[in-house]
């Protein structure tokens, strides 16, 4: 059962309502070092008893495995449970680190095919470009994703890491729902344009990575010196040498906030994705990502959490002050097309 306490949010104008934060599940399987699979099960079903209803997954996380690792558990309460994944990052054969995009219409015929056949579902609820490959015109992309709507394959259309052009130029063959891209107290890029785009066309952001991929708990300072050597993190430009130190002096103002809501600085991060959202009059449903079931009782918690004027005006500065890019190549995000 659910518990219903947690607010609401639509997906898009005419979609259905989930939680006001959903569950980012790519660590379960993938790229942030070792797992206990048990606990990660454990985790999903503590966040649907707390009223998480949104799941977030992609094609690419671990070629497949992720998405095989929450089937079961969607099985057992498919109509609790809103599915989102994504097609478009190809995984060569001969190098699991590489990422090729595609964004052409026979692949992502085989992927939608594939992901179901996964995920064991007959329909996958919110389905993603999960990045634009620029040799193929957006329209055309959401054109073959729109007849996966009509054919009854996928319910609704999600666009990830767009800017705000690609977002428009695809509203106009398909009604798109979600928007999912960085948002964080560290990554702000997308307020720019993309997020004044996404409120004037109604359409939902799910702000992925609201924790900064972890480095915003406090939970590791240094990738290099306290992740293992399987964890992607230690590609991303913030979290190793002087980028590192630097940005983990920038968690001291956020501590201080913390202190006062005898909150964690976690927490504080996610309470600023939702209370930037409303100031900018958005729908927002955030996907942070956790395996264990005490930090999504306490990332649920966070959405109870309502930050002052003044707490507002001592986080305002920091995502100015990062040092580093939020990706290594940014061309690979919204930000680094617009
Ligand atoms: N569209 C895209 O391109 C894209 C890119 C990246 C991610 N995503 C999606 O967004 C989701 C979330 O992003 P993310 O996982 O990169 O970053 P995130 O949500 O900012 O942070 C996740 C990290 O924070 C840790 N964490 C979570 N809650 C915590 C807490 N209360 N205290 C201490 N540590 C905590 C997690 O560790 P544990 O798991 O060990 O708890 C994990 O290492 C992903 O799962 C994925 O579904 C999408």
């Amino acid at each position: 059962m659910t518990d219903s306490s947690i607010a609401k949010a639509r997906l898009g104008t005419d979609g259905p309502e989930v939680g006001v934060q959903g569950l980012g599940c790519m660590g379960m399987s993938f790229a942030y070092g070792p797992t206990d699979a048990e606990e990660a099960r454990a985790t999903l079903e503590r966040a649907l008893e707390l009223g998480v209803t949104l799941y977030d997954t992609a094609d690419a996380y671990g070629r497949g495995d992720n998405e095989r690792f929450l089937a079961p558990f969607f099985a057992a309460h498919r109509d609790e449970v809103v599915i989102a994944t994504k097609f478009a990052l190809s995984i060569p054969p001969d190098d699991p680190t590489k990422r090729i995009v595609r964004n052409d219409a026979p692949y992502i015929r085989q992927c939608v095919e594939a992901s179901l056949q996964r995920l064991d579902v007959d329909v996958i609820d919110l389905y993603y470009m999960h990045r634009r490959d620029v040799n193929v015109p957006i329209e055309e992309t959401v054109g073959v994703m729109a007849d996966l709507v009509r054919e009854g394959k996928v319910k609704q259309l999600g666009l990830s890491e767009v800017t705000a052009g690609e977002l428009r130029a695809a509203q106009t063959v398909h009604p798109i729902a979600a928007v999912q891209s960085e948002w964080s107290l560290f990554s702000r890029d997308i307020e720019a344009s993309v997020v004044p785009a996404v409120r004037e066309l109604g359409v939902t952001l799910v702000p992925y990575s609201p924790l900064g991929r972890g480095f915003l708990t406090g939970s590791f300072a240094n990738a290099e010196k306290d992740l293992t050597a399987d964890d992607v993190r230690r590609q991303h430009p913030r979290f190793t040498g002087d980028n590192a130190a630097a940005n983990a002096a920038l968690l001291e103002s956020i501590r201080a906030v913390a202190k006062a809501h005898d909150a964690s600085v976690g927490q504080v991060a996610l309470a600023w994705v939702h209370q930037q959202a409303a100031t900018w009059g958005l729908p927002v449903v955030p996907i942070p990502g956790t395996r264990r079931r005490t930090r999504v009782e306490e990332n649920v918690a966070a959405t109870r959490i309502e930050l002052t004027e003044t707490d507002l005006a001592t986080l305002e500065p920091i995502a100015a002050k990062v040092a580093g890019t939020r990706y290594p190549d940014m061309t690979f995000a919204s930000a680094g097309r617009e």
